[in-house]
């Protein structure tokens, strides 16, 4: 079954120097792009989808959420509304609560986020476990998540759970943990930060999940300047995520490794804390990924199109740029070819917005922009 996607008002295909196109058209062919090319050349299919003279973009690619837990921090979120500072330490309050519910209650939440994730655009995500810190809960976890995505992400090394020497349970988390988590993991990510671990655990953690098959990412340079950033550099990890303070030595490692700078500037928005600097970034040649962060503590959005919003306003992006991060940035970050784009031989993952360009995303911020998603050619 072919689709010809036609009056499209711009269309985004990321194709090598020419990122968009007008009077353009695209078929779509058993789930892929099969054709890109001025729409006055669109070759026949068996049915078309007129756009409406609308902007037509790949899906959004939300390589860093944490969609598995129960309960929310709105009050913690009123205290920092108030002057609290964010610390590490309140991810232990979803540790409780993800602990205590239902597997099929903890399901349901996550169906339910995925689906809220899903009508804003986004077509790809990534999404970990961190919120049990024990090995059955973990495990439970990533068995849930892998369910939703493939891009699944081991994260036992959150942050010290209650009780637990910080030394014993890194061993629990590189031995047990790790062998029951890794079959439904294709990630390996640890929270690089004082109140979580240091740069040694840090590298025993993501060596062990190496070696146990898994691809490194981690949490760094959020809360202050840090070994994190180093650290990804010096493994080759796909993604160092946060970044949001960061030396100069750490921007040219970052420029000369290709480990994707993942921002997250819901994380600011939430924490009252200074952005980071997509423009010192991109002119030193780093690649960027712009994400949700979904989580109850520091980051409590699943929209894409507010993530790019304020990569726009706030980091210094341009609203092609903010966009670019927020699909081929997001699948750079995830290592994947098939998404992130519409050049031919992508995975049919696109959205028809609301608007005539894809300006309107950063220039309208928070309206309802994303009109049809779809996912391998079909409503998503
Ligand atoms: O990416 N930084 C560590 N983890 C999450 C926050 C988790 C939480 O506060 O619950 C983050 O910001
Ligand atoms: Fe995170």
């Amino acid at each position: 079954m072919s689709t010809a996607v036609t009056n499209i008002g711009e269309l985004v295909t990321w194709e090598e120097g020419r990122p968009l196109r007008h009077a353009a058209a695209f078929v779509v062919d058993a789930g892929r792009v099969a054709w890109v090319g001025d729409a006055a050349r669109v070759p026949a299919a068996d049915e078309v989808l007129d756009a409406g003279g609308a902007a037509v973009i790949p899906g959004f690619v939300d390589s860093h959420t944490h969609l598995v837990f129960a309960g929310d921090r709105a009050t913690e979120f009123e205290a920092r509304m108030a002057g609290r500072r964010y610390s590490a330490g309140g991810i232990r309050s979803t540790v409780a609560a993800t602990r205590a519910a239902g597997t099929d209650a903890l399901a349901a939440l996550l169906a339910s986020r995925v689906a809220e994730l899903r009508r804003q655009g986004t077509t790809t995500l990534e999404t970990k476990s961190g919120y049990c810190l024990d090995v059955a809960g973990e495990e439970r976890s990533l068995r849930l998540a892998r369910d939703v995505t493939g891009e699944t992400t081991f994260l036992g090394a959150h942050v010290v759970p209650e009780g637990w020497d910080p030394d014993a349970y890194v061993e629990l988390v590189t031995g047990e943990m790790l062998a029951a988590c890794a079959p439904h993991a294709r990630w390996i990510d640890v929270f690089c930060e004082t109140g979580a671990f240091g740069a040694d655990q840090a590298r025993t953690v993501l060596a062990a999940g190496v070696a146990a098959g898994l691809l490194p990412r981690i949490h760094a340079n959020q809360l202050g300047f840090g070994p994190g950033v180093q650290l990804a550099c010096e493994l080759g990890a796909a993604a160092a995520d946060h970044c949001t303070f960061l030396s100069d030595a750490d921007v040219a490692a970052l420029a000369d490794t290709g480990v994707v700078a993942g921002l997250l500037p819901g994380v600011e928005f939430s924490t009252r804390q200074p952005y980071p600097d997509a423009r010192r970034l991109l002119e030193a040649g780093v690649r960027v990924a712009i994400a949700t962060d979904c989580n109850p503590g520091s980051s409590f959005t699943s929209s894409m199109p507010f993530c790019i919003a304020l990569a726009v306003r706030e980091l210094g992006m341009t609203p092609l740029e903010a966009l670019h991060a927020g699909t081929q940035g997001g699948a750079w970050s995830l290592r994947r070819e098939d998404v992130g784009h519409l050049r031919v031989g992508a995975r049919a993952d696109f959205v028809v917005l609301d608007a005539p360009s894809h300006l309107h995303l950063s220039y309208r911020p928070g309206v309802p922009l994303v009109g049809r998603v779809l996912r391998a050619g079909r409503p998503a």
